[in-house]
């Protein structure tokens, strides 16, 4: 059977936060109708009337008429039904994209609800961020249609699509998918179904190492910060950037990914980070994280001695693009996707191949090594293809 998603393909999205309503607008935007459902009343309220802001913002700016947005708004249908999963309700649909809670019970319960409401054409794709998909497909007697289709806050801002098949994901459903989510305008990369996939796994040096440097007393918070916004040109520090993602949620996709990968010391979460999360110190949302964002605190200034900040930047970026490298060696993804995720789906300055080629494989080696030699620590081992780039002075990009 060939699976075909086309524009006149009815998409339903299952769960109604902050993802699900997101990407419903995605889908509605791009032409669909849109069914949205959700367990929960105010959730579905919430979306509704946040789309109608959006389209609204839309019509002030003049990128679309008044008629033009009512028509856009009128292609998604809210479908709640009090506590308990609509299903039925995805009957219509050529593709359904579940977002609810990211726990696997949860997650199994409903796509094998799903399974039986649907047509046997549909497609199930899950958004999931850290649970693997193969483990959501074994829920449902045609694992073959179940697709990973990871997005990235918020849905209808961030560029990038992270699209992984499971073991058993069919050649022709991911096919589809990939072809439906791409004429979406989206930019869509291919991951392999592992902890992480690309982008959750690679970022992880930007936020653990900082908290390393911190932690052993090389510099502070906001020096840190200072370095790699200033002499890295990251839109923002891996702290300022924790506290405005919550530390409970960064804090938690780090302990996914290290648990996932069976305790890889590369992932090991911050206790410091840790501390903060059971204080409540949560970031921006909660008043203050490692920054106080109460009423009149004042923002701790940064040392800016450029030597030692360039020495700090060094060390992370090495981590880093050791993290792009090896995800290619274990073909995660292709140095293309690898590089492409990076900054369409957390805004790097450049892609982390291509950085490390410019600083030289052999540079990113010797970091990594005098560290491994410092630490005595697995966690500075450098991947088997940086070593083999700084031998044969062949591109980490490809
Ligand atoms: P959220 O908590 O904002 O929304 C989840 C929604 O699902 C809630 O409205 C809830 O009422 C609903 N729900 C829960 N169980 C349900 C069920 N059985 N049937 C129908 N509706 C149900 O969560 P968020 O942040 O939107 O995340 C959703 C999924 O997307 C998770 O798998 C998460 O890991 C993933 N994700 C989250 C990202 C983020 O930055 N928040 C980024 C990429 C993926």
């Amino acid at each position: 059977m060939t699976t075909a998603l086309t524009p006149d393909t009815v998409v339903g999205v299952l769960g109604a936060g902050a993802m699900g309503g997101g990407i419903a607008q995605v889908a509605a935007r791009a032409g669909h109708m849109v069914i949205l459902a959700d367990t929960n009343r105010a959730a579905l309220e919430k979306a509704r009337d946040g789309f109608a802001a959006a389209l609204g913002r839309d019509v002030e700016k003049g990128r679309m008429d008044a008629a033009g947005a009512d028509a856009v708004a009128k292609r998604v249908a809210y479908v709640d039904r009090a506590g308990e999963a609509p299903m039925d309700a995805f009957a219509s649909c050529g593709i359904v994209i579940e977002a609810i809670v990211e726990r696997l019970d949860v997650k199994h319960a409903a796509f094998g609800a799903l399974e039986r409401a649907v047509a046997p054409g549909c497609v199930l794709a899950t958004n999931t961020s850290s649970l693997s998909v193969s483990s959501i497909g074994a829920a449902c007697e045609r694992p073959d249609r179940v697709v990973g289709v990871h997005f990235f806050n918020p849905a209808p801002v961030m560029p990038l699509v992270e699209i992984i098949p499971g073991v058993a994901t069919s050649d022709d459903v991911l096919r589809a998918t990939r072809a439906l989510v791409d004429a979406w305008g989206k930019t869509t990369v291919l991951a392999a179904d592992t902890p992480g996939f690309i982008v959750n796994r690679i970022a992880r040096p930007f936020y653990g190492e900082a908290w390393r440097i911190v932690e052993e007393g090389s510099a502070d918070h906001a020096t840190v910060d200072w370095a790699m916004r200033e002499l890295g040109g990251f839109r923002m520090g891996p702290f300022e950037l924790m506290d405005f993602i919550g530390h409970d949620v960064n804090f938690a996709v780090t302990r996914s990914v290290y648990e996932a990968t069976f305790h890889e010391p590369r992932y090991r979460p911050s206790l410091s980070q840790q501390r903060l999360v059971e204080a409540g110190r949560l970031g921006k949302k909660a008043g203050r994280g490692v920054y106080d964002y109460r009423d009149g605190a004042a923002k701790p200034a940064p040392s800016t001695d450029r030597a030692a900040g360039e020495a700090l930047l060094q060390r992370i970026l090495a981590m880093l693009v050791n993290e792009a490298a090896d995800a290619v060696h274990w073909r995660v993804a292709s140095p293309a996707d690898v590089d492409l995720a990076m900054t369409k789906g957390v805004n790097y300055p450049r892609g982390l191949l291509a950085w490390g080629d410019e600083l030289g494989a052999a540079t990113v080696l010797e970091t990594l090594d005098a560290l491994h030699a410092e630490y005595g620590e697995d966690r500075y081992r450098a991947s088997p293809l940086v070593r083999r780039r700084a031998r044969d002075g062949g591109r980490l990009a490809g």
